[in-house]
């Protein structure tokens, strides 16, 4: 045996059994644990309404689990997502600011990323807390949906990874669960495009095959070249539809270890039980050491598990069932962090992307997604409470106050400056849209810091809420609203989900003012009249809006320090490229299956 390697190995046996003693010596497990930098265990829901919950008010749904965390710590009752939809919901999630900022808004059409092997994704130079925290010693994992991007320039650049953006392991999917995962359940990417494509194929198919049988008949005489020609522009019209279209099973749904693909296309009934499998053995080899783990749910996004013991044990069908499972998955993570001791050094966190989505139901399941409780609209519409206000509840005994409730204005992207403070990191940092919550959750300030917030529709501003210092009010000013399809219908159930621009939206001059202390649904718009205030809302929330966008990048501003941000979501950066696309194998021929769930 190699001499250093001796060496090392007596120093290590030394360090083994001499460490403990010295600490035993030097401190108290409290004072080591008061000593030691927090973790963080952080839960994210995938289009969970908030309505959905047993401690906000559902009485029929059983999610004990969530309930506990919320009775053993702090609940707030109006958390908001910085967007009503996935990517640029946990985009702004991420890196504690609106999604705008780093080209995660949408201008048009396409509002959430289509495809992994589209270029658009959280860029390379952004911050995350998950990078933050790396840099203060922290050991980081994401387990679980990502939704934000994976290659840039050539398959394997991995420059949206989550190894790019502060995890140092990675086990989940990189894109998200979806319909078309699981054979039967009918498609989400572009219903409609690829329908029009179909028909497109048909059509030159038909057409092709009506000009053959006359060059047959000899009823024409058409050149041979022209045949060719229109045979070559059906195939490769058929194969334009075909291959991003038909094979999105194995290109979107895929489970990454790491930079590795290890499932394509995923085996989707075993996905609840090895997410929750690779949460805990994250924990379990952390525990001696601060880390952060996000781990990111599937559920109850659409296609909905049918998983025994879950399956038709809830009250509200397969959606119910779906919450129900979700609830057991955070207890059982829960309990990892309970019977390793680590509670009362773990600040936990569940919390929810979005609303939930309304237009997602059938006649054959019934419900599909999330119910919003008293609160009008949900995923995908804009500024509406129903699709950004969500669960928000953080568990820390012996740091915060068991069964407390906040009802103060609070945003997601409130974690990326709260999980800085709490790891003690002092660095520098850009504009920051969240602010720490510290100080609100142990009851130190009654005020929120977030006097103003802007609730965005892709990169549009959709409306803003102004809590004024001294009042209980919290009002809410609407810019424009979605319009529903069919209209009155009180969703957009034609497109599936509502669009945040052109003849999608209504534009309110002077815009529909709320106020949501006192009229949580937004039913009953304010006037001059029925609000004194109303003339000073609309002049506070003008100014919030200045003062807000002088710190947005500005592309007409002519000095060399702003920088214009590259838009993410435009559709260069979307459509699927061969070279970009992830895959186990070798391309096109992708495919793979992960060993039996490893617990
Ligand atoms: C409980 O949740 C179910 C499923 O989303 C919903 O249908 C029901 O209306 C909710 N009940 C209450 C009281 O909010
Ligand atoms: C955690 O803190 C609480 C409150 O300070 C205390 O009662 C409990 O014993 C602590 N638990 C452990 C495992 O240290």
């Amino acid at each position: 045996m190699n001499q250093k390697l001796c060496a090392g190995m007596r120093s290590s046996l030394v360090a083994t059994l001499l460490l403990p003693l010295l600490l035993a010596a030097g401190s108290d497990v409290t004072g080591k644990e008061a000593n030691r930098k927090p973790n963080f265990v952080l839960i994210m829901a995938d289009d969970l309404g908030i309505g959905d919950i047993g401690c906000y008010g559902n009485d029929t749904i059983r999610t004990p689990n969530i309930d506990r965390l919320a009775s053993d710590g702090v609940r707030l009752t109006q958390h908001i997502a910085a967007a009503p939809l996935c990517t640029p919901s946990r985009a702004a999630f991420m890196t504690g600011r609106y999604a705008l900022r780093s080209g995660m808004g949408s201008t048009g059409r396409v509002q959430v990323l289509l495809f992994l092997g589209g270029s658009g994704g959280l860029p390379p130079s952004e911050t995350t807390f998950a990078k933050r925290l790396q840099q203060q010693g922290y050991t980081t994992g994401l387990i679980g949906k990502w939704h934000l991007g994976v290659n840039c320039e050539h398959r394997g650049d991995h420059c949206h990874h989550p190894n790019q953006h502060g995890f140092s392991y990675y086990y989940g999917l990189p894109f998200t669960l979806f319909n078309d995962c699981v054979p039967g359940e009918g498609t989400d990417i572009l219903a409609d495009f690829q329908s029009t494509l179909r028909q497109l194929a048909a059509i030159l198919g038909v057409g092709l095959f009506t000009l053959v049988c006359v060059r047959v008949c000899g009823l024409l005489d058409l050149r041979l070249w022209l045949l060719v020609a229109l045979f070559s522009l059906s195939i490769l019209a058929t194969a334009v539809w075909y291959v991003p279209f038909k094979l999105l099973p194995t290109w979107n749904c895929i489970v990454m270890r790491n930079q590795d693909v290890v499932d394509q296309p995923m085996t989707v009934e075993t996905l609840p039980q090895r997410l929750l499998g690779e949460a805990q053995n994250f924990i379990k080899r952390n525990s001696d050491r601060p880390f952060l783990l996000f781990f990111s749910l599937v559920h109850v996004h659409i296609p909905l598990f049918k998983n025994p013991p879950f399956a038709g044990r809830s009250r509200h069908g397969r959606y119910g069932d779906n919450v129900e499972e979700m609830d057991w998955l955070v207890g059982q993570l829960t309990e990892t962090v309970d019977s390793l001791r680590l509670a009362n050094n773990t600040l936990m966190y569940f919390t929810s992307d979005h609303g939930g989505h309304l237009e997602d139901a059938d006649s054959k399941v019934g419900q599909k997604g999330g119910w919003n409780s008293i609160y009008k609209g949900g995923k995908a519409m804009g500024g509406w409470e129903g699709g950004i206000r969500v669960p928000g509840i953080f568990r820390w005994p012996g740091r915060l106050a068991a069964g407390k409730v906040v009802d103060e204005p609070t945003s997601l992207m409130d974690l990326y400056p709260t999980l800085k403070h709490l790891a003690e990191d002092t660095q520098p940092d850009r504009h920051l849209d969240g602010h720490n919550l510290m100080p609100l959750l142990e009851g130190r300030v009654k005020r929120s810091e977030h006097e103003f917030m802007f609730h965005y529709c892709g990169v549009y501003l959709n409306a803003v809420r102004w809590h004024p210092p001294g009042s209980d009010s919290v009002f809410k000013v609407h810019f424009f609203t979605p319009n529903f399809s069919p209209p009155g219908a009180g969703g957009c159930y034609k497109t599936k989900v509502c669009l945040c621009h052109g003849e999608y939206v209504t534009h309110h001059d002077p815009p529909l003012v709320y106020d949501i202390f006192h009229d949580p649904s937004e039913s009953r718009t304010l006037t001059p009249d029925t609000e004194p205030r109303y003339a000073e809302i609309l002049e506070q929330t003008a100014r919030a809006v200045d003062r807000h966008k002088s710190t947005l990048p500005n592309k007409q501003v002519n000095d060399t320090q702003s920088t214009a941000v590259q838009s993410q979501m435009a559709w260069d950066k979307i459509l699927w490229r061969p070279w970009l696309q992830p895959c186990c194998g070798t391309f096109p021929f992708c495919g793979c299956k992960e060993e039996e769930p490893r617990i």
